[in-house]
């Protein structure tokens, strides 16, 4: 993928960007830097924005995307079209049953003893919670663990929604579960564990339409590519999910749900009849990684703020902090992003640096030591590794400084 343009992405002009620059400023006005801000307003509006792109689906939260409670539970207030929470945790599944969330799907296999006896607790005190698994192999370990723990684990079913065409592999490497048979095998070593074991749901999570930016500034023919390639994959993946809830069906499987999809693929899972949830996060705060789909643009709701420190040399500032970089393969897209004011660029020797950032910034601009400047990360729910607390904006105060879960002492991993 080429290299994005950093800047902002949202204000439709420098007067906007400088009102918008003056309101977070004047917000933040004597807070120690670095802060991590959330804009209320522009959360809310993505919010209703994706339940609309999702049309008729109901939206399991993505918790990965999102890492703070308070935010959970803000959005699952806005609508009940908000419906579960995706984990990626057992740990964190049962957590989040403790502080009074219900039906968590972790969507990621686990098969460590600790991770499941956390599941078994949450199922014991009655929660709604579901594990993935994709292999006989992982369903072994998991009856061996529901047995020693009394308990019967509620499984989904991975499919994995890549396609191949020659010399290219356009999707994630998941699960090994590609099709009816596969899904079949493994629903039935299920059926004959019923003591431990029950299939609840399929998950076809469809990567490379949902996470893959297709309107890259400069992208030129891979912007078409992709645009193509994801047009034909859909056809394929469509039927794919939809043959294996039909193969499972006959079968006798009832299943609970069937999810699909994420930010950046609402629509397009909606027009899958076979799905019944799509699971996103992403878009509530609109990272980087986000601005360049050619159907949607969500508005960045989340910055961090950085103080200036010092001035190096003429045009150049130095920000305490910075070094944020998205998860992914390594690459310039994963560097945060210099938001406001208008026209800042990361100096390309230095990136976003381990514990300083050095700016260059446009003609006029020259910030005071104090000032904060704002940044975007690349993805959305890392950066609340970062920061203990997310300040709330709305409108042009600060009406909240709530805990991450890292704030709250939560690491998963
Ligand atoms: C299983 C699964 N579903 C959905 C999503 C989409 O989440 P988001 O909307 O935050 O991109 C992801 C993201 O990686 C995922 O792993």
């Amino acid at each position: 993928m080429s290299r994005p343009e950093s800047g902002p992405l949202v204000a439709a002009s420098f007067a906007d960007d400088d009102a918008y620059y003056q309101r977070l400023k004047r917000a933040l006005a004597g807070r120690s830097l670095p802060m991590m801000l959330l804009d209320l307003d522009r959360l809310e509006a993505n919010a209703h924005a994706m339940l609309l792109r999702a049309g008729r689906l109901p939206i399991r939260l993505g918790t990965k995307s999102i890492r703070c409670i308070e935010v959970l539970r803000r959005v699952m207030a806005l609508s009940p079209q908000f419906q579960g929470l995706l984990c990626f945790s057992a740990r964190e599944a049962d957590w989040l049953a403790r502080e009074g969330f219900d039906d968590l799907l972790i969507a990621y296999p686990t098969i460590d003893p600790l991770e499941l006896s956390h599941a078994a607790d949450a199922l014991r005190r009655g929660s709604r919670l579901t594990l993935t698994v994709d292999s006989i192999e992982q369903c072994t370990l998991l009856a061996a663990q529901a047995r020693a723990h009394g308990v019967r684990f509620r499984l989904s079913l991975d499919l994995d929604m890549s396609s191949s065409v020659p010399g290219l592999w356009f999707g994630v490497r998941r699960s090994p579960i590609r099709d009816a048979a596969a899904a079949l095998e493994v629903a039935n070593f299920i059926k004959a564990n019923a003591d431990t074991l029950q299939l609840v749901g399929l998950m076809g999570y469809e990567g490379q339409i949902a996470g893959l930016q297709d309107r890259v500034p400069g992208g030129g023919a891979r912007n078409l590519m992709v645009r193509v390639l994801k047009r034909r994959s859909l056809r394929e993946i469509h039927a794919r999910r939809q043959a294996v809830v039909d193969a499972l069906e006959n079968a006798g499987f009832a299943l609970e749900f069937v999810n699909g999809g994420g930010t950046g693929s609402l629509e397009d899972t909606a027009a899958d009849r076979s799905v019944t949830e799509a699971a996103a996060g992403s878009g509530l705060y609109a990272p980087g990684l986000f601005d360049y789909f050619g159907h949607f643009r969500h508005q960045a709701a989340v910055f961090f703020a950085l103080p200036v420190v010092r001035r190096p040399a003429p045009g150049i500032v130095t920000c305490t902090g910075g070094g944020y970089i998205g998860s992914g393969p390594a690459g310039a897209d994963r560097l945060p992003r210099p938001f406001l004011p208008a026209g800042m660029k990361l100096l390309d020797l230095e990136g976003a640096g381990e514990v300083q950032t050095p700016l260059s910034l446009p003609p006029g601009l020259n910030p005071a030591l104090g000032d904060p400047l704002f940044f975007r990360h690349a993805k959305a729910g890392e950066l609340a590794e970062r920061f203990e607390r997310v300040l709330l904006l709305r409108g042009e105060q600060i009406v909240g400084d709530v805990p991450t879960y890292r704030g709250q002492h939560q690491s998963f991993f």
